[in-house]
């Protein structure tokens, strides 16, 4: 999830390029670089940020040692996957000749045999990203046409890329193509073009675009522009205009980032699914077994939606590697004096990497002697450095205070973890994990097709704009769940909404349900179901107005409940990662309808760093 913006044109390409990052920094922004083409080759300027003052803005102060007179060239602003925010890592990348340079958005998933073969053959590499492994590789097929190279380098890499490229031996030229990553060409004045990977870097020069598929390919240089596959057909493309306004086109046309957030679940989870999970049911965590050796018992801290990722976490856990485990909100695991020793493993959670309360409880498990793992979607972050290890969420910068997406991959490193940790113990056979992987490939596409039904959860909405009090309710997993969507709703629609577990609604709560009350039940766990069903009878004999989220196979509950969604079949373990995905739009809409400001609700803080 980085920006990138390429030009090539007769206008000075340095200050170009800086404003179109400057449009992108929302995408990422620990690291951003320049590198130009110029008559003795190409110039490259590239930092992290120092000393609290951000990358782009130290990139902006050394502008001017870069050639004015270039006129072609392409930059960068980074959000780190793979390694650190430094200046080293940060792009674009070039050979060890120097004549070619590369920007990449995305994973490249095979980088480390490629780094490897290539290593053997002689290329230094300096940096620790996957993406330096396209500017030697593209240095390695290069026998006189740019284009070409950068086809051998498609043929090679594997995960997902908006690459471009340039070469001294080329001066104008830029090569670019993407597969599940954006990039869009614009079309300026006087045969210019932009290369970007989203259309508010070029927006203020052209309105122009064309819009780039997977498996697309693209060559500018002097005044003309053309389009292949990635084997050099032809592809005939059109002009789009772009009517949005520079606001809109930040949020690529969403009216709000939380939606776009929403919709960018499935790239995420295969972003940070990628790599970890191979074909044979193997799991790589980027770290040792011997880290785990020992652990007893695991604890998961963290905040809001983080500490309702860690109840899932604590779930999975105990049922797959049967490992004692608890969950814990980090104010007050911190204060309570936790039982930690080196046998135990605290599991810090956190999208932000930043919150002042579960760096604390970090702190805490350390100090007492306790192996500490982050869990974090930013790479740098005080969580990722603190901790003696990290495991990253790659879900990409998410803007909208409420957290989607770095729930959901969140919950991926989850299941992953607990999978992991279920094998070393042998408790999980490898058939089950070799398929519980195959299942978390397919669930992207499982989402997408909740999220092409966004209209049917627009209308389950409506009544929900109008109430005062909700519930959620559910059995095991469905109930950390339920606690999720309960905060999405609470959070951004300002309506009093409460998580239960369903057999507990009973035992005080039911006094409060009338048909004024909408409840929403969760029913994905089969195990559970007849049960569930109970709750459910409970609350339509109180007249209770019962919207059911519920898999196909459970006909009894949907017939009793007044509304239904209906969830794509997928096994219990998973179901939270997909179960979710309505409730959240529910929220959204409901927030829609009421006029809330839905990106920064009242009172709440993305980050928050007090205690
Ligand atoms: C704030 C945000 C929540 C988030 C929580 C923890 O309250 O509004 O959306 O879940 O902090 O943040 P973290 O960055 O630690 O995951």
């Amino acid at each position: 999830m980085c920006g990138i913006v390429g030009y090539s044109g007769r206008r000075p390409a340095a200050p170009l390029l800086f404003a179109g990052l400057q449009k992108l920094e929302y995408r990422g922004y620990d690291s951003a670089g320049i590198a130009l083409l110029a008559p003795d080759g190409i110039h490259l300027e590239k930092n992290a940020g120092r000393d609290g003052v951000m990358a782009l803005e130290v990139l902006g102060g050394k502008i001017d040692r870069l050639p004015a007179a270039a006129i072609a060239g392409i930059g960068h602003t980074r959000w780190a996957t793979h390694g650190r925010p430094t200046d080293i890592n940060a792009h674009p990348h070039l050979d060890a000749s120097g004549e070619f340079a590369v920007v990449h958005n995305g994973i490249i998933e095979n980088y480390l045999p490629l780094r490897e073969r290539l290593r053997a053959a002689g290329y230094v590499f300096r940096s620790e990203t996957d993406s330096e492994v396209a500017a030697h590789l593209l240095a390695s097929h290069y026998s006189g046409d740019l284009a070409a190279a950068l086809r051998g380098v498609l043929a090679e890499i594997e995960g997902s890329f908006a690459l471009v490229v340039m070469s001294a031996r080329h001066p104008g030229q830029l090569a670019a193509a993407r597969r599940n990553a954006p990039l869009i060409v614009g079309a300026g004045a006087e045969g210019e073009f932009f290369i970007a990977s989203d259309i508010p870097a070029v927006l203020k020069e052209t309105r122009d675009i064309y819009v780039l598929e997977d498996g697309e390919m693209v060559v500018v240089a002097d005044g003309s522009v053309s389009f292949t596959d990635f084997a050099g057909n032809p592809r005939l493309k059109t002009i789009t205009k772009v009517t949005w306004d520079a606001v809109a086109a930040e949020k690529a046309g969403y009216e709000h980032f939380m939606l776009k957030e929403i919709d960018e679940q499935p790239q995420a989870l295969r972003d940070t699914l990628s790599g970890r999970a191979a074909k044979a049911g193997t799991i790589d965590l980027g770290i040792g077994a011997d880290f785990f050796a020992g652990v007893s018992r695991v604890a998961f801290v963290g905040c809001g939606t983080a500490y309702h990722a860690g109840l899932v976490g604590r779930e999975l856990l105990e049922r797959w590697a049967r490992l004692p485990a608890e969950t814990a909100v980090a104010s007050e695991f911190r204060y309570r004096q936790p039982l930690l020793d080196e046998h135990t493993l605290v599991v810090a959670v956190s999208q932000s990497g930043e919150t002042a309360d579960t760096l604390a409880a970090l702190r805490e498990a350390k100090k007492e002697g306790a192996r500490v793992l982050a869990v974090t979607n930013v790479v740098g972050s005080t969580a990722a450095r603190e901790a003696d290890e990290t495991l990253f969420t790659w879900a990409g910068p998410e803007i909208a205070v409420a957290s989607t997406k770095a729930y959901t991959t969140q919950l991926e490193i989850m299941a992953l973890l607990a999978m992991f940790l279920a094998k070393e113990r042998g408790q999980l056979p490898a058939e089950r994990v070799a398929a519980l992987l195959e299942e978390m490939r397919t669930l992207p596409a499982k989402i997408e097709d909740i999220l092409a039904r966004r209209e049917r959860l627009r209308e389950l909405a409506l009544p929900l704009s109008r109430t005062a009090d909700a519930f959620f309710i559910g059995r095991g997993l469905d109930w950390a769940v339920a606690l999720e969507g309960a905060l999405k709703l609470k959070e951004i629609s300002y309506i009093h909404a409460e998580a239960y577990a369903a057999g507990e609604l009973k035992h005080g709560a039911l006094a409060l349900v009338t048909e004024e009350t909408p409840v929403i039940v969760l029913a994905t766990q089969q195990a559970l179901y007849e049960k569930t069903l109970s709750n459910v009878e409970e609350v339509k004999a109180r007249n209770g107005r019962v919207l059911a989220v519920v898999r196909p196979d459970n006909k009894e509950l949907a017939a009793a409940a007044d509304d239904t969604f209906l969830l794509p079949q997928i096994s219990d373990e998973l179901a939270p990662i997909a179960a979710i995905v309505p409730l959240q739009l529910i929220a959204y809409y409901t927030a829609v309808r009421r006029g809330n400001h839905v990106d920064k609700p009242r009172n709440l803080a993305k980050t928050v760093t007090t205690e």
